[in-house]
């Protein structure tokens, strides 16, 4: 059995690009691009594990992606003030190629959660590694800032890439995670409009008691899990998030590991190893090791020989009949997924922290 935790890193660092862009699996032709959400997943991981200058060469790649948009990002800000729509060519898109150029098919790009994520996981690159910024983050920090600031209440495709015309309430967490962290450590104070956005949270997305999928949804959707770790849009113990976790024990988790919706079926709907680690993330940090770690073990007997983790298993599928047109289509499930080997490496760090 190879050592998951080291294989993983491996695994990591062999796939980041000379430019510092992660590409998402090298495997599968629709994830050889770096997405601005699974780098930031990627660099806080590396961090967590040591591995300072592979974190600090994705945050340089994804400053100057940034920078070098900056037109767009003005033109973003200002169409939206006009109350106009915005077209592809006028926002942040959600993925890039390796060399920091935009895909030349099409994508669903208008994704905010990724750029929240971002200035929350250059924050804990800031605390994790005690270096100080290179010069050319602080410019983008603003940029990025400004951009969530004008457009966080725009309906956006979610992370996971679906439902463009609701607003979701993951995508509102990072984005409010991102405004809080920069705070700190930029140029601008974002206090008012973080405590904005968390009203609206409890305003607008909990329903019976935990937090929705989205506004005017009463479902549950596992990457509500990063409204305890990473956001804390409210304590972990907070009775929104007990409730909201034990939803998604009851709705997306039979024995093994964690579905992302009731209604998936992209492969079929099948078990992700990156939600089944955040939910240990979750368990770890609230103090209950007992119950991360089976899910450390689970996740540990889904990679392969070569220590591949893919992105999901296909157990317990939501919909079977999904799964062979998803194969034709784009072939086998991605494997390995790097986002599920970072943050296997977070519940992995998370749980040496809880020790005894
Ligand atoms: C997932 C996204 C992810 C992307 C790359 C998509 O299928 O829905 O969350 O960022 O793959 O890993």
């Amino acid at each position: 059995m190879t050592d998951l935790y080291q294989r993983s890193i491996e695994i990591i660092l062999a796939n980041q690009h000379p430019s510092g862009a992660y590409i998402a699996s090298p495997n599968f032709a629709p994830y050889r691009y770096c997405w601005i959400r699974d780098g930031s997943f990627l660099a806080y991981a590396m961090d967590l594990v040591g591995e300072h200058s592979s974190a600090a060469r994705y945050h340089s790649w994804a400053a100057k992606v940034v920078n070098q948009r900056e037109e767009v990002v003005r033109r973003a800000i200002e169409i939206n003030g006009l109350g106009k729509p915005l077209a592809e060519s006028d926002i942040l898109h959600t993925r890039y190629t390796l060399e920091g150029k935009e895909a030349e098919e099409g994508w669903h790009n208008f994704q905010l959660d990724g750029y929240g994520t971002w200035l929350w996981a250059l924050g804990e690159h800031r605390r994790l590694s005690g270096r100080s910024f290179f010069k050319e983050y602080v410019h983008t920090i603003d940029l990025v800032a400004d951009y969530l600031s004008a457009l966080w209440r725009s309906p956006c495709y979610d992370c996971w890439e679906e439902f463009p015309d609701k607003i979701h309430t993951y995508t509102l967490a990072a984005v409010c995670a991102g405004l809080h962290a920069c705070s700190s450590y930029g140029n601008m104070d974002h206090t008012d409009t973080v405590q904005t956005i968390r009203d609206f949270i409890h305003a607008h997305n909990v329903a019976e008691g935990h937090y929705v999928k989205y506004m005017g949804s009463d479902e549950v959707d596992a990457s509500l899990i990063g409204l305890s770790v990473p956001y804390r849009v409210a304590t972990v113990s907070d009775a929104l998030i007990y409730k909201t976790v034990d939803r998604i024990e009851t709705d997306l988790r039979q024995n093994g590991g964690v579905h992302r919706y009731p209604g998936d079926t992209y492969y079929g709907g099948g078990e992700w190893i990156l939600l089944t680690a955040w939910l240990g993330w979750h368990y770890a940090e609230i103090g209950e090791p007992e119950r991360a770690v089976p899910l450390l073990k689970w996740i540990e007997k889904q990679a392969d020989e070569n220590g591949n983790l893919p992105e999901q298993v296909p157990n317990n599928l939501n919909n079977r009949s999904y799964l062979e047109p998803w194969c034709n289509r784009w072939g086998n499930i991605a494997q390995p997924l790097l986002w599920s080997h970072a943050n296997y490496l977070i519940l992995h760090t998370a749980l040496d922290q809880s020790g005894p």
